[in-house]
């Protein structure tokens, strides 16, 4: 299908209940971004959440979390289409003529699903983690994505994504768009507030390591307080010898606009703890709105629920088409209407 605009999409787990400060600025701020520039497709992933178990209940009311705190986070449904992937059942459709392109070594070798299988072991791991990243690839494919924004951390799934359209491409005649990641690099990764050697990480990270969105401001202003930095008073970024501090400086600048250079300017011959009692106010004054923003989509679900229910009719109309075109390569006899 023919669109002016490049085509971005990304997805982003139901999970947590409330997002991390690593998914709004490693992820969730790209796609308020890239609303602007291009024709962009937004999911919850509610497919990808259940392959590792969860509570029902837990997992409905989250997939309403999820998709309140986008909006909230500046996600607009009349400038981008945001919709729960389980809603557009061509995502499962296309996972499995993927799986069947997939190599079992080639899913073997992906690193966070060897992460994860390691630390659950081989038994109370699912076939469906398994098959995550090639769930993940069908959902890219089906909106012949040109770009998608994620974290540092799914680079991995993104290669996976451009070799399997180029083996379908190349094996059955073109039908893909081979799609790039686009990361970007200052703030692809936020580190853990307490051990800034590790991502923030819902499943890594220490509570008081994370800070969720959602929380009392005042809980996240301390957390922002008692951050680990090191035993030099300097303010400088230095990622390699300063991680803590840097991995401050970082959610600074980006959450205000401000250059990591002028910051240092600004801090020049002062504490940590003027850092520190600055970024704080800064979190709390970002926060405050974003919680009561969510709230109102979560006081109003059925509003939200239409929004949710016109993105999926507009993922549809897309991925209903790119499925067909893949159905019709791969040689799959279509039904008689
Ligand atoms: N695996 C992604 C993550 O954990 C989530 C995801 C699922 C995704 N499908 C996607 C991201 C498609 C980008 C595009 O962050």
């Amino acid at each position: 299908m023919a669109h002016d605009r490049p085509r971005a999409l990304s997805g982003i787990q139901p999970t947590a209940g409330s997002f991390h400060l690593g998914n709004y600025l490693g992820a969730i701020r790209q796609y308020v971004a890239l609303q602007e520039t291009h024709d962009a497709f937004y999911m919850v992933v509610d497919l990808h959440a259940i392959t590792v178990p969860q509570d029902p209940r837990e997992l409905r009311a989250n997939t309403r979390v999820a998709a309140a705190q986008l909006l909230a986070a500046g996600l607009d449904p009349d400038r981008c289409t945001l919709f729960v992937q389980s809603h557009v059942p061509e995502h499962a459709q296309l996972g499995w003529v993927m799986n069947c392109l997939t190599g079992f070594g080639e899913a073997s070798r992906m690193t966070q699903f060897k992460d994860k299988s390691a630390k659950q072991g081989a038994d109370r791991t699912t076939v469906g983690l398994f098959t995550y990243p090639v769930l993940q690839v069908a959902d890219i494919l089906l909106y012949q994505a040109d770009q998608v924004p994620v974290g540092e951390d799914q680079r991995q799934h993104i290669e996976l994504t451009r070799d399997l359209a180029e083996r379908f491409n190349s094996r059955y005649g073109h039908a893909f768009t081979v799609p790039s990641a686009h990361i970007v690099k200052e703030t692809g990764k936020i580190y853990d507030l307490q051990d800034p050697s590790i991502k923030m990480s819902k499943s890594a990270s220490t509570p008081k390591g994370i800070i969720s969105l959602l929380d009392e401001p005042k809980v996240s202003a301390k957390k922002i307080k008692s951050a680990v930095t090191d035993l030099d008073t300097v303010i400088r970024f230095d990622e390699e010898n300063k991680p803590g501090v840097s991995n401050l400086l970082t959610i600074y600048a980006t959450l205000t606009g401000t250059s990591i250079a002028d910051l240092e300017r600004k801090y020049e011959g002062k504490g940590y703890g003027a850092l520190k009692t600055d970024l704080a106010e800064v979190m709390v004054d970002w926060v405050t709105p974003f919680r009561s923003r969510t709230q109102e989509y979560l006081d109003d679900p059925e509003t939200l629920d239409n929004i949710l229910a016109k993105g999926a009719e507009k993922a549809r109309t897309v991925a209903a088409e790119t499925l067909a075109l893949a159905y019709d390569k791969v040689g799959l006899l279509p039904a008689k209407h």
